[in-house]
């Protein structure tokens, strides 16, 4: 009997794989992982509590918590070889060396060439240490700064913000990135989960697929959103009246463009990290006495709303927020990956836990069955 095959734009709709990692209802705008869900994870957890969370299915004891920060502050350190191919980079788009240097830890892992589910879970956790540690080296060498070393005693969101800036962040700042990452580390089967997922299903090992994941971040349509983001509040300007704001959009909308930040394949309402990271904005904001990307950001939103109906993303506040945490616009990627680390990592686990190579078919459009070959001296 043949197969039914079925077609479907973009894998609408499609259920590709079973997952015990993260809930996603987009009628209702429910995320949880793990069944715990966002708003509170984001009010009471830290990211390494997360991290625990997507690797084990469980929230850790203080016990096992207190193992996990020890691992990460082991792991933070860069090796030397990963910082010199960093520095001999060509200057580019951030995210081509995360995927580069991501690849390049590969070689110096401890466990490489071992694939056992022990290695894996290993692999996972000195990853995660490590991206974080890379994605803030690479901003501080490319704003003419020196290496600066990880701090054990700090998390790892006060350790990223201190290895990109040399300075002690403070408790407000600490809290708003740590709680970007928990919001970014896991979405279900979004495109870079799936890309790492398919790797990960022939049996390549953890590196091999979180660059996959890397790789596929990278596009506009996804990770590459929030600096998008920035550049279109750049490019309305800090001084823009509320009359501009409208017409850049409205103009935007008339030719068809698509505002980065807004609409999402999943939610049918708002993203519900979207809430907390407008809250962050407005923090911070009022923190730094500059709301000015917080309001413009605001006025885009309800531009948006009224003219398309269509609700912000959770890349739409994080730009401001990264911004007034003072981060340069071409890490606003690369810090995804630095929270999307733990899904990805945790999908490869389970991939692998349950294996089936992912092998999809295509609907052919080509020209007709069966063409006649032509030698090459009777083609016209
Ligand atoms: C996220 C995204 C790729 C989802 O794409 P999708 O599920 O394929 O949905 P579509 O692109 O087909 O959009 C459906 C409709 O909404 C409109 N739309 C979707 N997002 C829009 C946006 N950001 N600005 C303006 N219009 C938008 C589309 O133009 C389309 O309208 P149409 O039916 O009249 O042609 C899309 O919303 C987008 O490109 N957003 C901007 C980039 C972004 O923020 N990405 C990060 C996602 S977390």
């Amino acid at each position: 009997m043949a197969t039914q095959m079925t077609t479907a734009a973009g894998l609408e709709g499609v259920v590709a794989t079973s997952s015990k990692l993260c809930y996603l209802d987009g009628e209702r705008g429910v995320l949880a992982y793990c069944g715990y869900d966002i708003h509170v994870l984001a009010r009471e957890a830290t990211f390494e509590e997360v991290c625990y969370l997507l690797w084990h299915l469980r929230l850790p004891t203080r016990a096992e918590l207190g193992d996990l920060h020890t691992e990460f502050a082991r792991a933070r350190p860069l090796p030397d070889g990963v910082v010199r191919l960093m520095r001999s980079l060509p200057d580019g788009h951030a995210m081509d060396a995360v995927r580069t240097l991501v690849s390049a830890l590969a070689h110096y892992d401890p466990d490489a060439g071992d694939d056992s589910p022990a290695a894996a879970l290993r692999k996972s956790v000195r990853l995660t240490a490590q991206i974080g540690t890379l994605v803030a080296t690479l901003g501080r060498l490319s704003a003419g700064g020196g290496v600066i070393e990880p701090d054990p005693v700090l998390g790892h969101a006060a350790n990223f913000l201190y290895v990109l800036t040399g300075e002690r962040p403070s408790a407000l700042a600490t809290r708003a990135f740590d709680v970007a990452l928990t919001l970014h580390a896991d979405h279900e089967l979004n495109a870079s989960t799936f890309a790492a997922r398919v790797a990960a299903a022939t049996l390549t090992d953890l590196h091999s697929a979180i660059v996959a994941g890397v790789a596929t971040l990278k596009g506009p349509l996804h990770g590459g959103a929030n600096a998008e983001v920035m550049k279109l509040l750049l490019a309305i300007g800090e001084d823009a009246d509320d009359d501009r704001v409208d017409a850049t959009i409205r103009k935007m909308l008339a030719a068809k463009k698509k505002v980065p930040g807004f609409g999402h394949r999943v939610y049918r309402t708002e993203d519900p990290r979207a809430t907390h990271l407008r809250q962050m904005s407005r923090d911070l904001g009022e923190q730094a006495h500059n709301r000015r990307w917080f309001d413009m950001s605001q006025r885009i939103e309800t531009v948006m709303l009224d003219e398309t109906g269509i609700p912000a993303n959770v890349d739409f506040y994080s730009a401001s927020t990264y911004h007034t945490l003072g981060i340069a616009l071409d890490l606003f990627t690369p810090i995804f990956a630095v929270s999307r680390v733990a899904g990805w990592t945790a999908h490869v686990l389970e991939q692998y836990a349950n294996n089936r190579l992912i092998r999809p078919r295509a609907d052919y459009t080509g020209p007709q069955y069966p063409q006649t070959f032509l030698p090459l001296d009777r083609r016209p």
